[in-house]
């Protein structure tokens, strides 16, 4: 008698899964074969060095960039993105390197660009502002001590305070995947530590996240898992608390291979 092995069980947890990406502007090979996994509830971090690639792989997991080749599930289902609209219709919000707020809207009108409320209908249909606020402070919510006034402008806010309305909106709207790149490269070191608060806040509410970062002890200290990009590939994969600092360097400039 034969026996068939058991098909391997399938990774439920899994929520997305990036394979073999290629991305090429020109000449320029920005990914060439780059793999992500992300879990479900965790915070998977995106390392490596300049150029490596982190942001075009994340551009097209967000619907900016259309990759040349490669394959990405979301929840077992093959997804194409055609635009980061069509990204955020299946829940997957991102907080760009540049934010992407409008300096002289408030920060409620900034949580609803491009989805307004309105009341009434037909040609009677307004604006419902009152709502949209209300539903922008609950956004904001337990997310960040710091948290400036929902009718203030954006142009009258901080570095922290910039990033920590643009986590909160990606968080409000996301149903999927928040992903940020570089949050807190930008920051000083007490508004580096409120992001962090913010992005812990999400960690613990089981939002699946995905962080790009530079910094190693942030890494370590937010994430569950790491994935290391080297030249358009990803190189490597560890759990966060099976690697160190100084092993993170080593596969970032390729002194140590995977
Ligand atoms: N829109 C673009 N046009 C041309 N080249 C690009 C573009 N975006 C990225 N690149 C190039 O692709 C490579 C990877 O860039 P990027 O994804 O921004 O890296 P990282 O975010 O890891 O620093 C770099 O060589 C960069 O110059
Ligand atoms: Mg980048």
């Amino acid at each position: 008698m034969t026996t068939t092995p058991a098909p391997a069980p399938a990774d439920t947890d899994v929520l997305l899964s990036a394979t073999g990406i290629t991305k090429s502007f020109g000449g320029v090979h920005a990914l060439r074969g780059a793999h992500l996994t992300m879990r479900r509830g965790e915070v998977t971090a995106l390392i490596g060095d300049n150029g490596a690639g982190k942001s075009t792989l994340v551009r097209c997991l967000s619907g900016i960039h259309q990759p040349d080749g490669g394959e990405i599930l979301l929840d077992g289902k093959k997804v194409h993105f055609a635009s980061p609209l069509k990204a955020r219709e299946h829940g997957i919000e991102t907080v760009q390197q540049n934010l992407a707020l409008v300096e002289d809207l408030t920060v409620w009108q900034n949580f609803f660009i491009g989805r307004e409320l309105t009341k009434g209908v037909g040609p009677f249909s307004m604006l419902d502002r009152k709502k949209m606020k209300a539903q922008s402070l609950d956004m904001l919510g337990d997310l960040a001590v710091n948290i400036p006034p929902v009718t203030s402008r954006v142009r009258r806010l901080s570095g922290g305070q910039r990033q920590a309305v643009s986590i909160a909106r990606a968080a409000g709207w996301s149903t999927s995947i928040v992903i940020m790149d570089e949050p807190t490269a930008a920051l000083g070191v007490q508004e580096t530590a409120r992001v962090e608060n913010v992005i812990k806040t999400l960690r613990d509410k089981g939002v699946t996240l995905l962080l790009i970062s530079h910094n190693f002890d942030q890494v370590l200290r937010l994430s569950d898992h790491v994935a290391v990009m080297r030249r358009g590939l990803t190189v490597a994969e560890r759990r966060a608390t099976d690697t160190s600092g100084d092993e993170l360097v080593a596969l970032i400039t390729g002194a140590k291979e995977s």
